[in-house]
């Protein structure tokens, strides 16, 4: 695959032309050797000598393919990859050849998926044969060494992380899923597991801490606080007021794209503004997804759940009968539930949008509404088509469309709402030195922290308050740091502050979104410092990219 150097969509090894921007596709360059972290499966079959023994071989053979069909199946279906099949045993790869800020989770997923295929196989297996398989499963975050061309068959060299995931697999009884502790800081928040007796691995002499999965439900892998209060954003939360204030005076339909890097606090600005108007407003929220099948219209799932009063477990036709009360019109209903799966009815995307535009229309009547749309960077085109026919078309409805975005999502359609007068960006500024101190010290309460492992966080955290957050939680979780008569204390263990796992993710994975010749200019560049010489990047580079350096470095 090349990415794209305009567009950073992937496109097959041998176009010369972006099949999506029609851009023109670089030499590729040569490939190379990188580390990654990358997050493992590694699953096998137990007791399949046995398997052997009872069936013959070409039943064997067809038990056999079935199982490992269904379960390369539940690995792609989540984004992973096979990497080898070793005997009976299965070795996956999240992460390669791009990585993914929520790998470990989707490999979680992949795993409970694997899991619950092979009990859809088994049934089959039991009616046919009389007999079923089992399976046990390891799970493991780590840094692998790999080939950085996405083209090329991409083997990770064994190393200590796949060593940990086989013997966490070993480990595991049948049909069990063991998982390492990286992997478990990652997905914390999103699964429900039991610590089980550490393991002891082969050529270490510490002995490694395993999980056992219980279940996987949670849509984010590690939580990210919304008790402490919002510091440094009143300008922000000001002008969205008076944004609110306008679409209820003039009865009219507004967007403000709330944009800034991962973590910024885009969403918790949103949230908080929200809460704000709550007594003079409707709110109805929906996010985007990474990820997954039927992505396209599930923000409206959340909308539609929340304006009807609709629960997770009430029946599809309960569920449709709320949402007709809702809407009042049997039209508007009938299209929604197709868009939101409460049936298998598909309408044209024209009439889908008119139900969606009268549906919010007809929320917007006893009071102003406020539509909030998460992660719009991970939204689909049709649904951004969807916002901008309801800014086009609708009339007399007080309603604001609040979104939050990274900048990906201008990489990716630079012309998102700019031609629309009701339209807006709203930049969200790293926050001061000042207000990072204050975000710590609410963090921790009314303790105190010594100044200069404040000011190192400060630093490091370069106003981003989830980098602030989530280093601190690494100290405290890490023993580093300790509470000792209401004074914050530094261990034996503070060292050196290292990247948070969780932002070392949301890192790699913006990185890996670039083109491969930009990234052969900021690496030169980030060794050099935050601040670099242009000729010293120039000189550090592959000639190809050394002829337009002054474009990848504008980038
Ligand atoms: N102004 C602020 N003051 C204090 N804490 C904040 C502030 N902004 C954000 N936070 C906290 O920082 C963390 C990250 O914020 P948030 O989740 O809103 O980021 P985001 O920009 O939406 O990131 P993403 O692009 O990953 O969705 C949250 O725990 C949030 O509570
Ligand atoms: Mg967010």
């Amino acid at each position: 695959m090349i990415n794209c150097p305009k567009c950073g969509e992937e496109n097959p090894p041998k176009f010369r032309l972006c099949g999506y921007c029609g851009a023109p596709l670089a030499a590729p360059l040569p490939s190379r050797e990188v580390r990654k972290t990358v997050t493992l499966i590694f699953s096998d079959l137990k007791d399949s000598t046995a398997l052997g023994e009872r069936l013959d071989a070409e039943a064997l053979h067809e038990v056999k393919d079935r199982y490992f069909n269904a379960m390369a199946a539940e690995i792609t279906r989540h984004g992973g990859k096979i990497e080898k099949y070793i005997g009976d045993a299965i070795m996956a790869v999240f992460g390669l050849p791009r990585a993914h800020e929520d790998d470990a989770l989707r490999a979680i997923r992949a795993a409970a998926g694997m899991r619950s295929a092979l009990a859809r196989v088994n049934q089959d297996l039991i009616a046919h044969y009389g007999m079923a398989l089992a399976h046990r499963t390891g799970v493991n975050t780590g840094e692998v060494v790999a080939n950085d061309d996405p083209g090329a068959d991409q083997k990770i060299a064994t190393g200590d992380a796949v060593n940990v995931a086989a013997r966490l697999e070993q480990a595991a009884p049948a049909d069990e899923i063991y998982l390492g502790e990286t992997t478990y800081r990652l997905v914390r928040n999103a699964v429900e597991v039991e610590a089980v007796e550490p393991l002891q691995v082969k050529g270490k002499s510490e002995k490694i801490a395993a999980y056992r999965l219980v279940s996987a439900r949670g849509l984010d892998g590690y939580a990210r606080r919304q008790d402490a209060p919002v510091i440094g954003r009143d300008a922000e939360l000001g002008a969205l007021r008076a944004a609110f204030r306008e679409v209820d005076e003039q009865r009219a339909v507004r967007l403000v794209t709330l944009v800034g890097d991962a973590g910024m606090g885009k969403s918790r600005l949103a949230r908080e503004v929200i809460e704000q108007l709550a007594g003079a407003a409707g709110v109805l929220r929906g996010r985007c997804l990474p990820y997954g099948d039927g992505i396209t219209f599930w923000p409206l799932v959340g909308m539609v759940w929340e304006a009807a009063g609709i629960r997770d477990d009430d029946s599809p036709e309960l569920a449709r009968s709320k949402l007709l009360a809702t809407t009042i019109d049997a039209d508007v209903a009938a299209r929604l539930a197709g868009a939101v799966g409460l049936s298998t009815a598909v309408y044209p995307l024209h009439e889908l949008f008119w139900a969606v535009r009268r549906f919010l229309e007809g929320q917007a009547v006893d009071a102003p509404l406020v539509v909030l749309i998460d992660d719009l960077h991970w939204a689909e085109p049709a649904f951004l088509d969807l916002i901008e026919h309801i800014l086009d078309t609708s009339q007399d409805a007080p309603i604001l469309l609040l979104a939050t975005a990274r900048d990906e999502l201008f990489e990716r359609q630079p012309q998102w709402c700019e031609s629309r007068a009701a339209a807006t960006r709203m930049a969200l500024h790293p926050l001061s030195d000042d207000a990072a101190a204050q975000v710590i010290a609410n963090l921790l309460g009314a303790a105190d922290l010594p100044s200069d492992v404040m000011a190192r966080i400060v630093r490091a955290a370069e106003g981003n308050p989830l980098y602030v957050e989530q280093m601190l939680s690494m100290l405290i979780d890490g023993n580093a740091l300790r509470l000792e008569a209401g004074h914050w204390v530094r261990t034996e263990a503070y060292g050196e502050i290292m990247v948070p796992p969780t932002i070392q993710a949301l890192l790699e994975a913006r990185l890996d979104s670039l083109s491969r010749a930009d990234r052969e200019a900021v690496e030169p560049a980030s060794v050099i410092g935050l601040e670099f010489p242009r000729p010293a990047v120039e000189a550090l580079v592959p000639a190809t990219v050394r002829t337009a350096i002054g474009e990848h470095l504008g980038r």
